[in-house]
């Protein structure tokens, strides 16, 4: 059994009652920190970066000496499932992902491949062995994937995109590939967490980053039941369903099989765990901008928060990433106003 020094996160997602909150941030590794560019400089590109576990590993880490957070994430990127299923992308300086090659056919879905994150995704997990060989048990360490319908949007819109109307068009003109893709993103994906579990994570989070382009029809469609498969499929640790924009969805998200549900700044709190109910820990949801104010700003609102929350079955963040150009020290007075309660 591994002996963790901080294990508020994990037992925060469990409802069990802890000294203080814990706190970490959505997209605390790379973006913001010097010391990420540093090492992003020396490893060529993201995609480098990302591929080589030793250097993935010293940036996961980063964040918890630099910043003092409760937990890290696994450095990585959600777009490695398409890419260990065949699709490959390219990560485009100031544009972001890109797949040359998209799904168009049904013919395109049966040549993906199920991945297995052993051979496929293998740089991951080594990335997941030496970030827990180095942490030493100080902090639990996240593990991730997206949600099967935010990488649709992808694999099927081939960028990124404010609508998302050509990945949203097959949903409504091409049910059953959609579905078809959907299905076999999501046994990927099962057995992804499920090694990265083995690997050494301690949670594991879905990011439905997209969720909020669909209607409430659409989500429960195309979205929910995915997630609710891969929420059944884990239950080695605790999970948390990070839905973007799905406020319509909460209810039902109250029901999923997982341990946290992550709130983004558009949702109320008190009204969020009405909808919810009591047998979840919320997650979140300071509004990423809030970092760009002043110290006592940012305090205010961070205190604000907290309170609201009421200090149970609560896991500080913000509801989004972190933007990157928020400097370091005003994402420190976060991460300290929240460790003073
Ligand atoms: O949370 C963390 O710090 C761990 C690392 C992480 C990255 N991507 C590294 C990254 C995580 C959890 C992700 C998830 C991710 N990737 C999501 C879901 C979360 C969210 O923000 O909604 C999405 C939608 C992506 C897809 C993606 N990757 C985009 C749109 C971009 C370009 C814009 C951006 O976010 O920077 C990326 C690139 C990416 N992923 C970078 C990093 C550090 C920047 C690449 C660089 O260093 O040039």
């Amino acid at each position: 059994m591994e002996i963790l020094q901080n294990d508020l996160l994990l037992r925060a997602a469990r409802g069990e009652r802890v000294e203080r909150t814990p706190v970490w941030m959505m997209r605390q590794a790379g973006r913001i920190l010097a010391e990420y560019r540093a090492v992003r400089e020396k490893a060529g590109s993201f995609i480098q970066l990302a591929t080589n576990p030793e250097l993935a590993a010293e940036v996961t880490i980063q964040p918890v000496d630099i910043l003092g957070v409760d937990a890290a994430i696994i450095f990585s990127d959600i777009l490695v499932v398409p890419e260990a299923m065949g699709l490959p992308y390219i990560m485009e300086e100031k544009v972001g992902p890109i797949f040359p090659n998209v799904i168009k056919s049904m013919a395109d879905v049966d040549k993906l491949i199920v991945a297995n994150p052993e051979e496929e995704l293998k740089y991951v997990l080594d990335a997941i062995k030496i970030v827990k060989k180095e942490l030493n048990g100080r902090v639990p360490l996240i593990g991730f994937a997206g949600a099967p319908f935010t990488l649709l949007c992808y694999m099927i819109e081939g960028r990124g995109s404010k609508t998302f109307s050509k990945a949203k068009k097959a949903l409504y003109t091409e049910p059953e590939l959609s579905h078809a893709l959907l299905q076999k993103i999501t046994d990927t994906t099962i057995a992804y967490l499920k090694a990265q579990i083995a690997a050494g994570a301690n949670l594991v989070q879905i990011f439905d980053s997209w969720a909020g382009i669909l209607s409430p029809e659409q989500y429960r469609i195309y979205s929910l039941p995915y997630i609710s498969q891969i929420c059944d499929a884990i239950t080695e640790v605790p999970v948390t369903v990070f839905a973007k924009g799905a406020f319509f969805a909460r209810e039902e998200m109250g029901k999923l099989n997982c341990e946290v549900i992550g709130l983004d700044w558009n949702m109320d709190i008190a009204e969020s765990r009405q909808l919810i109910g009591d047998t979840k820990t919320l997650q979140g949801n300071l509004d990423p901008c809030v970092l760009y104010g002043s110290f006592d700003e940012i305090k205010k609102q961070t205190r604000s928060m907290l309170q609201q929350f009421g200090g149970h079955r609560h896991i500080a963040n913000l509801g989004h990433g972190v933007y990157p150009d928020t400097n370091p020290d005003n994402v420190k007075c976060f991460i300290d106003t929240v460790k003073e309660g």
